[in-house]
């Protein structure tokens, strides 16, 4: 079977962890979309792994983990992951396999993306240099990973690239050129240590499809940073909803069999942008503190704020995911009275062209003090834990598949 997991609320729901727990029962695991702004953390025992660029489900060493043609590719980042990655399995190169479509972030999208930052124009992206990259992409100007291999086309696109990036460096920001030599050099230096990862990933996929193997497909971000259907222009520079799976990685729609989509118990979002639901005052202050809602990968501080149905009413809708997986019910014990956004003042569902004004309309239901963090089944749950998760199902319209109570890999709970 074939499983795409999708973030349904502004990403950081907890998608590393259900993916590597899923894992063991597929595989492949394929990331499809987004690039190292992503970050995906896994505990196991006393390790914690962040992944930004591997998928990953590969710490499941039958794992073969695909970075598809959808990703942007910052090499600094994934040579750096898999040296980490090392420590768990000394030959992981063996099982990552990138492909040669995938546009390279450069030197000059991580400076340029800091840069517009700096400005009015900024959105609290993550500084990585995605839009910058995807940008470029779009406008056929990019670099892809394949043309590392073809030295001299390397050096043209690089030297053409690097003149139009530094007149911007040099005319709107009064910055510094950028050196053509130096990044050929760099990038020379990444081609030969990424080679024997780089292949072809749409063949590898379409004998796997052939040969009746399973997939795990392992979305970054989430529906309301998707690029069309988030809450434009405060998004990230891909489509993070399921139907980018087959564009990402080049299979046909029809292999993407099932959608399951992560919710945390609240809601959360880094960096600007509408927030219905967000609580800028004590339970915005209590959801953080006790969900150790920091970035994983820029550290920053989440917003945060009530579960909202509506809103992941429409993100499940527009994603195809009928199931969901729910994770961080511990992180609202001790909370007195629970309140889920179900509806909007003035409309029923989520908007992305009103959200910047919707007001919520609230239902609430009793809180619990237990600690639930060891619970394994659904019987260990505080039977307020269990109205809260009724209450989650009747007003998204979604069946829970599974609640996650704890960051390490067995603290989950199937339904
Ligand atoms: P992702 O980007 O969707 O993979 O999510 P992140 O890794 O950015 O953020 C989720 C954070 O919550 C990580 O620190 C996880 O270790 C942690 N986490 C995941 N599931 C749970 C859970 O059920 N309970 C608690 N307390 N933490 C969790
Ligand atoms: P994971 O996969 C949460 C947000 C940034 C910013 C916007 C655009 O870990 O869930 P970008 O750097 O992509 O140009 O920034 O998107 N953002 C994320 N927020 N989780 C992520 O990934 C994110 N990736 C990007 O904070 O608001
Ligand atoms: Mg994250």
């Amino acid at each position: 079977m074939n499983l795409a997991i999708v973030g349904l609320q502004w990403g950081d729901e907890g998608k590393g962890k259900i993916v590597d727990y899923l894992a063991k029962d597929f595989d492949i695991n394929a990331r499809y979309q987004g690039g190292s702004n992503a970050g995906h953390t896994v505990r196991f025992g006393r390790e914690k792994m962040i992944f930004h660029q591997v998928p990953c489900g590969v710490l499941n060493k039958q794992v073969l983990g695909i970075i598809g043609g959808g990703c942007v590719l910052d090499p600094r980042v994934i040579l750096a992951e898999i040296e980490s990655l090392k420590k768990y399995d000394p030959v992981i190169e063996s099982r990552v396999k990138v492909s040669r479509f995938c546009h390279l972030i450069m030197p000059y999208h991580i400076k340029l993306d800091e840069y517009r930052e700096g400005t009015k124009q900024a959105i609290g992206t993550t500084r990585r240099g995605i839009g910058l990259a995807y940008e470029d992409k779009y406008g056929r100007t990019g670099i892809r990973l394949g043309d590392l291999y073809n030295t001299e086309s390397f050096g043209k696109k690089l030297s053409l690239n690097i003149s139009r990036k530094n007149l911007v460096l040099m005319d709107v920001y009064n910055a510094e050129p950028l050196s053509d030599n130096e990044i050929f050099d760099r990038y020379m230096g990444y081609a030969g240590k990424l080679r024997p990862m780089v292949a072809d990933d749409t063949r590898i996929l379409g004998d796997a499809i052939s040969a009746g193997k399973n997939i795990l497909f392992e979305g970054a971000q989430g529906a309301m940073l998707d690029i069309d259907f988030g809450t434009y222009p405060y998004v990230t520079s891909s489509h993070t909803i399921s139907s980018s799976v087959g564009i990402g990685l080049g299979i046909p729609p029809y292999n993407v069999e099932s959608v399951l989509g992560v919710v945390k118990a609240y809601t959360t979002r880094v960096g600007q942008g509408p927030f219905p639901t967000e609580d800028s005052g004590q339970l915005g202050a209590l959801l953080r503190d006790s969900g150790a809602e920091f970035g994983s990968t820029t550290g920053r501080p989440r917003r945060c704020g009530p579960f909202d149905a509506a809103l992941v009413r429409y993100a499940a809708r527009i994603n195809g995911a009928r199931e969901i997986i729910m994770t961080k019910l511990d992180v609202l014990s001790g909370i007195d009275s629970l309140k889920i956004a179900t509806t909007y003042e003035a409309c029923a569902e989520f908007d992305p062209f009103a959200s910047g004004s919707l007001v919520p309309k609230y239902m609430k239901v009793p809180g619990f003090r237990q600690d639930i963090s060891a619970a394994r089944s659904p019987e260990d749950l505080p039977g307020a834990a269990r109205d809260y998760l009724k209450a989650v199902e009747e007003h998204t319209g979604l069946k829970i598949a599974y609640v996650s109570v704890g960051p390490e890999r067995d603290a989950i709970i199937r339904m």
